[in-house]
């Protein structure tokens, strides 16, 4: 179908056409990796969209055939140097993976391939997800002395505690058979299907009653706790306050593989 509007917010393109959206994360030179402001772009976006009532489903979905997202844009991290910037940067992530869980309509993940991550957690925050074959999923943030906070929150209802533990503690990923089999993928699908897939399942949204799968959605994601978020604002700062973070991400810009001191010695040492 033609889109009857299609426009851009930074790296995000949007198509929408009678019922659905298709946002498109378009990055792909840098695996659709998220800049800070895709944070604070991508809620502007939903929010532009649920006022326009015709909308019923959004695919969320990323440019090219190699990447749906690689997460969080890893250099961009070395210039958040302040308590101040680290703490604000955590609240617009969390924020923007609410925004899709408070979003009145289904958002699909179109998993085009890898989703690490950011881009894990964004599937995690999405009310469900069809996958290409070939797609990855992992939450490897512990290898640049990060935690993937959203996902550590909403994973253990979604995957399950042992294989939320299981992919942050041991940074591996896995292919779109095991994230199907572990509940977080619904439809693993060829790569050359997953883009009409997901406008049909759309499509089958959108002549549901748009007022029953709303509520629906709104007593399902009902479940996060507001002081969790809050507090685990406080500890990803701490945490992003450690020299563990320094040498995670130094060692990802000089593409070498990071050597990390011992568990005490971190936290708060860079900006103290
Ligand atoms: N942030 C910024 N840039 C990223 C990125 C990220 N999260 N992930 C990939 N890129 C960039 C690479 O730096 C590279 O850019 P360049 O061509 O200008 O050097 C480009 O995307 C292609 O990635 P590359 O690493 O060369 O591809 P690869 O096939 O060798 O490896 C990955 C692919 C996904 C395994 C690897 O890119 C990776 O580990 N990325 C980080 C994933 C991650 O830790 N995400 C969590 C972030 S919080």
């Amino acid at each position: 179908m033609e889109p009857k509007h299609e426009f851009n917010v930074g790296d995000l393109t949007v198509k929408h056409s009678e019922h659905v959206a298709t946002v498109t994360i378009n990055r792909p030179d840098k695996l659709n990796a998220l800049t800070v402001e895709f944070w604070t772009d991508l809620p502007a976006i939903l929010d532009r969209l649920a006022i326009d009532e015709s909308v019923r489903a959004v695919i969320l979905t990323g440019e090219g055939e190699r990447a749906f997202c690689a997460g969080g844009d890893i250099p961009g991290f070395l210039a958040l140097n302040t308590i101040a910037s680290i703490t604000a940067y955590q609240e617009a992530a969390m924020a923007a993976f609410r925004a899709i869980e408070l979003a009145p309509w289904p958002v699909i993940a179109a998993v085009n391939g890898i989703a690490l991550g950011g881009g894990c957690e964004l599937v995690l925050a999405c009310d469900m997800a069809i996958a290409a074959d070939h797609a990855r999923f992992g939450l490897p943030e512990a290898r640049l002395g990060l935690v993937p906070g959203f996902g550590a929150l909403r994973g253990p209802e979604v995957i399950g505690r042992a294989m939320t533990r299981y992919l942050i503690a041991s940074g591996d990923s896995i292919d779109a058979y095991r994230a199907h089999e572990a509940g977080l993928v619904q439809w693993v699908v060829a790569p050359s299907e997953l883009q009409n897939e997901a406008q049909a399942l759309a499509q089958r949204i959108a002549s549901q009653s748009p007022n029953a799968v709303a509520t629906s959605k709104q007593m399902i994601n009902r479940t996060i706790d507001a002081n969790a978020v809050g507090q685990s604002v406080r500890d990803l700062t701490a945490l992003q306050c450690s020299a563990d973070r320094l040498t995670g991400v130094t060692a990802f810009v000089g593409r070498r593989t990071p050597e990390f001191t011992t568990r005490t010695e971190g936290a708060r040492k860079v900006l103290a």
